[in-house]
């Protein structure tokens, strides 16, 4: 089998310009939704996500204000600020981009966001909601997933998924959106043993592990949807995902390439949340 390709590019415009529409009917009614994004630090990858995020919001219409802060900022500090962001009726959403810097910790930034504008999806009360399947605002990388998968209208119900890696961010979500379409979903790990032949019973293989080029063509069963999350740079500066794309699309039906994959799903999504975050006010 040679797979066809799930062109993320394609699947996020589509997303993007629904969201433009959306967000033009809310400015008629005097709504401008606005995303703060919050920037700690001076991880050159984290401000390249950043700067497109900002860019995304303005060409959809949206208001957008990025705080970039020190490395060196204290925990009190960054809380003040996510304080304030959320007593500020022009931001509907807040993105504090992830991984902080040490030994900044995320969990209570992540907490001490108010649920409504937590357009990531990360606060305690939406990962409890999403568990709960009452999903509110989801996380944006799994989010887009599933909207590559329905967009290509690929059977979820009744089938064997497996998402490899375990992080709140992509791999318990994307987990916990599978099951609740009915797909029967292993989630592995890197304790995980004979990884090869649990990633062989995948008719949906999620790989989410952060390894280059770590699915090879025998983990993967004949005809299976493989989309990968990974976004690695190679030695050369070549980006490559979690999957070895080459050799593992001669044998599936379906395949995410990267880049151009689920990785312009996460900014589509991000815009979907801060849409719909400023149409419940
Ligand atoms: N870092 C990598 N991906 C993400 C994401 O989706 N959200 C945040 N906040 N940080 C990230």
């Amino acid at each position: 089998m040679s797979a066809q390709l799930i062109d993320g590019k394609v699947v996020a415009k589509a997303v993007k310009e629904d969201v433009r529409t959306r967000v033009e009917a809310l400015k008629a009614r005097g709504i401008r939704p606005g995303l703060a994004t919050v920037l700690v630090g001076d991880d050159p990858a984290s401000h390249v996500y950043v700067r497109n995020k900002q860019r995304t919001c303005e060409d959809l219409g949206m208001h957008t204000v990025g705080h970039e802060l020190a490395a060196t900022t204290s925990q009190e500090d960054l809380l003040t600020l996510i304080q304030r962001l959320n007593r500020d009726p022009a931001i509907h959403g807040i993105l504090v981009q992830l991984p902080l810097p040490k030994p900044l910790r995320s969990e209570p930034i992540l907490s001490a966001m108010s649920p409504d504008k937590d357009v990531d999806g990360l606060h305690p009360f939406n990962m409890g909601k999403l568990m709960m399947g009452e999903p509110r605002f989801v996380p944006c990388t799994p989010a887009g997933v599933m909207a590559m998968l329905d967009y290509y209208k690929l059977t979820i119900e009744g089938k064997t998924a497996v998402v490899v890696g375990r992080s709140n961010l992509v791999g318990k979500p994307a987990a916990l959106l599978l099951m609740h379409r009915h797909a029967t979903v292993t989630v592995c790990h890197s304790k995980t043993s004979d990884l090869p032949a649990v990633c062989r019973r995948a008719d949906i293989l999620v790989a989410a592990m952060g390894k280059a080029r770590f699915v090879r063509a025998e983990m993967v069963k004949d005809g299976a949807v493989v989309i990968d999350v990974g976004i690695n740079r190679e030695a050369d500066g070549k980006l490559v995902g979690d999957v070895d794309f080459e050799a593992v699309a001669a044998k599936a039906s379906w395949i995410t390439p990267v880049p151009g994959g689920v990785g312009p799903m996460t900014i589509a999504m991000l815009m979907r949340n801060t849409m719909l975050a400023a149409s419940t006010t």
